[in-house]
Formats: C-alpha cells, structure tokens, sequence
C-alpha cells in the first residue's frame, strides 16, 4: 500500500520543535498574567463572511488565501486565516462589552492561509494572539506594546525591531485617501502597476502601498505618508505612545509605510521584524482596530492586539537539549518488569520523573538503553534485588555503583 504524505505547507512538530512552542507558550501565560489577560479557545472554523467583512474584500488574504470550502448544506466555511476577527464574533456573541470594562484575552492555535510555502511561511502556521478591548487611550497602546517586548525579552530574543506607525483615525484616513487617489490619477507609470494594485488605487489605495512586487514598490515610493496627513487627535495620541516606549525604553523605527495586510486597522499599527529568520522577516504584527467591533454587529467598542508567528519565533529559538531525567529502571530477570514498573509508578507519584525498560533483551542492550534514556541514574533490579527488596543505583554520569533499600529509592533521588 502506497503511503499517504502530509499536504504541502503543513508540519508535523516534534521536540524539539515541540518543546519550543511549550516554552514559548508556557512563558506567555506566565507573562501575559501579569497584565492581567485571560487565555481563551474559539473555533478553527467560521463562516466565510466573518473574515469577508472584517479583514476586508481587497486584501491578499481574502482573494487569495483563505481556505473556504461549502459544508454539505452548502453554507461556506473558511479555515481562520487569523484569530481577530473569531475573537471579536465571540466577544460579540457572549456578551463580553460591559461598559467602562477592558477585556484582556489571548489564544493560540492554528491558523490557515493558502501561500507559497517557503522557510517561515507555511499553509498551516499558529498565532499567539492577543486583545485589548474596550480601551482606545494611547496609554493603552503603549502598554501593548511593553508587553510584547518584555515577552520577547523574557524569550531572550534581543536582535528584533520595532517597527511602527499610525493609520489616521475616520477622521484623518479620508484625506489621506483622496491625497493618495490623486497622487494615483497623476502617477506616470500608473500603466505598469500590478492589476491588483490598478484596481485598488481606486477602492482601497492604502493597499497599494502595501504590495510585493517590485515595480510597484518603486513607482509609489513618493506616495503622499500618512504621517502628514494626521489629525491632531491621532497626531498627539501617536507622540504620547512613542514617548512611553521611549521612556521604556524600547527602540523602534518609524515605517511610514508600514499599512499591515489586513483591512480594520486604523491608530496605531506595529510590527516586529527580525532579519535572521530568511525572507519572511514580521515576527509579529497588530495595531488598533477600533471600528471592528461595530462592523460586525456589535457596540461601538475601541479595540487593540497583535499576534506572534510561533513558527517564525521558534526559528529564533536555540536548540536546547533536553533536561535530565530522574531515573531508568532496567529489568535482569524474567520476574522483574512488573516490580519494576510499579516502584516507577511510585516514583513517579513522589514528583519524580523517569522511564521503566519494557524489554528483557540482552544485559548489554538494557544497559545501553539506560545510557541513552537521559536519566541521572539506573535503577537495576535483578533476582539479587528482588529478594533482598534492594536497588543497585548506578551513577549515568560517573559510572558510581551501589546498593539501596528499595524504600529508600524516592529520598535517594531526590537528595541528588
Ligand atoms: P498578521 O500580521 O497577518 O496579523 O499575522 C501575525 C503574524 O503571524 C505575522 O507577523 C507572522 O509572524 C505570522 N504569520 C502570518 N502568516 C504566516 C504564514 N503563512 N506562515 C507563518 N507565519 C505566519 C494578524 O493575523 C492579526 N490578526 C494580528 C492582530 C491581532 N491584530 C490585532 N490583533
């Protein structure tokens, strides 16, 4: 029978791959804790229109990504694509909005979008995402942001940049947008734009700005910034932000240009870059949504959040070996492996960790298997032992032998 393959641009994770989204996820909730964030699931899948109307009919994900597929009613479902825009249906749907209240979640989990794959980009990838919900004050912003970065920090991770801008605001955005259809109508080289950036010059030009391909790059490199264009409101907002992560100390870059992928941003957008991860270099990225919430049905509620590639961020995670175990109990006689497995079973009650060895092979091959296990020491019971109700603990490190009380197995380990 032929063998049946995994689909392209998925993974299967296996330590230490593994070990890293456990530590890496493991220290989020610690830190996220801290600034007072509850962990929450929401569905993998959703209907289709949930993403059409909030990260926006123009965007690559949209017309190009999504994984969406009838159910056998023949209503269409997408794969999420991101977890903003599930998080904010369920926020709605539970009820979450108390006035005056902020509510603080994050998740982690797969997501999905049809690329092409290559190192850091994958079809099936996952997010750790977070939201703040309820506040639009810059002070919420900033303190966002000095959470991702002490995340990151915690991490170790220290060779990351800071990328950020500001969106405009309802007000500020549709002057920057006619300013932009303008430089558009009178753009020389408009003939030689993508069709997509054609087409979206028209109904959504801050996409354009946002597009891979080079040539467009080059003929919208003297588009009219958003920085300009302000108003004084998102103007002081945006100042008021960067003089916190100033006084944090927490180095960024101003990217006039940085418009994210996704339609509901306005405020302020960020991004965390690394150039030591290959060609996909955003890490991590987010920024205020705040109209969001009143687009899909809810109250008009002000929104902020980001999400961490955990692939991208493990790429930047040093391979560690694996801590040491307790112990490896390998079995000398026929009688053994049942004894065996129960004092592994009361070792591993008292808190200790370890592995018992199933097989009754030869004496070298169990002794070989202690040394590869990655235990501290080998427990070995044989007819000697088992009448005697003794342990001969053999050192893995030293090669140090002796005998102990079989009662006395659990102090022993753990005074070493
Ligand atoms: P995003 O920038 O589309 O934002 O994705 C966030 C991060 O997910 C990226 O910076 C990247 O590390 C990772 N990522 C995206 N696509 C892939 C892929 N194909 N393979 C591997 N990693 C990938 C969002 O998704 C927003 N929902 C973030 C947000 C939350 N904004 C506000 N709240």
């Amino acid at each position: 029978m032929s063998k049946i393959q995994k689909i392209k641009g998925v993974a299967d994770l296996f330590p230490p791959d593994s070990t890293k989204f456990a530590v890496l996820e493991g220290t989020a909730r610690e830190v996220f804790s801290r600034y007072g964030y509850d962990e929450v699931r929401i569905p993998i899948i959703e209907k289709t229109e949930l993403f059409s109307r909030s990260i926006g009919e123009e965007t690559d994900v949209v017309q190009k990504e999504m994984y969406t597929f009838p159910d056998r009613k023949g209503r269409s479902l997408t794969l999420r694509p991101e977890a903003t825009a599930g998080l904010i249906r369920a926020y709605i749907e539970n009820k979450l909005y108390t006035p005056g209240k902020v509510t603080k979640v994050f998740t982690f989990g797969p997501m999905f979008r049809y690329e092409r794959p290559q190192k850091g980009r994958m079809r099936q990838f996952h997010q750790l995402d977070v939201e703040l919900i309820g506040a639009n004050e810059p002070q919420a912003d900033a303190e966002l942001v000095l959470m991702l970065a002490t995340y990151l920090r915690e991490l170790g991770m220290r060779q990351l940049t800071f990328e950020v801008n500001s969106l405009g605001c309802r007000e500020c955005r549709p002057v920057h947008r006619a300013a932009l259809n303008d430089f558009f109508k009178n753009l020389a080289g408009f003939d030689e734009l993508c069709d997509d950036c054609t087409r979206r010059a028209e109904s959504n030009p801050l996409r354009v700005l946002d597009c891979k391909v080079e040539r467009c790059r080059e003929l919208t490199k003297d588009a009219p910034n958003i920085e300009d264009h302000l108003c004084d409101g998102c103007r002081t907002s945006y100042e008021e932000v960067l003089k916190i992560l100033d006084s944090a100390g927490v180095d960024y870059v101003k990217t006039p240009r940085l418009v994210r992928g996704l339609d509901y941003y306005v405020g302020l957008t960020f991004e965390v870059t690394s150039t030591d991860i290959g060609a996909q270099t955003a890490v991590a990225g987010g920024g205020r949504y705040d109209g969001l919430i009143k687009q899909l049905g809810g109250a008009d509620v002000p929104a902020t959040g980001f999400a961490i590639g955990m692939e991208r961020l493990a790429l930047l995670t040093p391979d560690t070996a694996p801590a040491k175990t307790d112990f490896f109990i390998a079995v000398l006689c026929e009688a053994a492996p049942s004894p065996a497995l129960q004092l592994a079973q009361t070792l591993r009650e008292a808190g200790l960790r370890g592995e018992t060895g199933f097989d009754s092979g030869s004496m070298k091959s169990r002794m070989r298997a202690a040394d590869k296990s990655g235990a501290r020491f080998c427990l070995l019971l044989g007819d000697e032992e088992l009448a005697g109700d003794t342990l001969t603990v053999k050192n893995l490190e030293t090669g140090e032998q002796a005998s102990i009380a079989r009662a006395e197995a659990i102090d022993f380990l753990k005074k070493d």
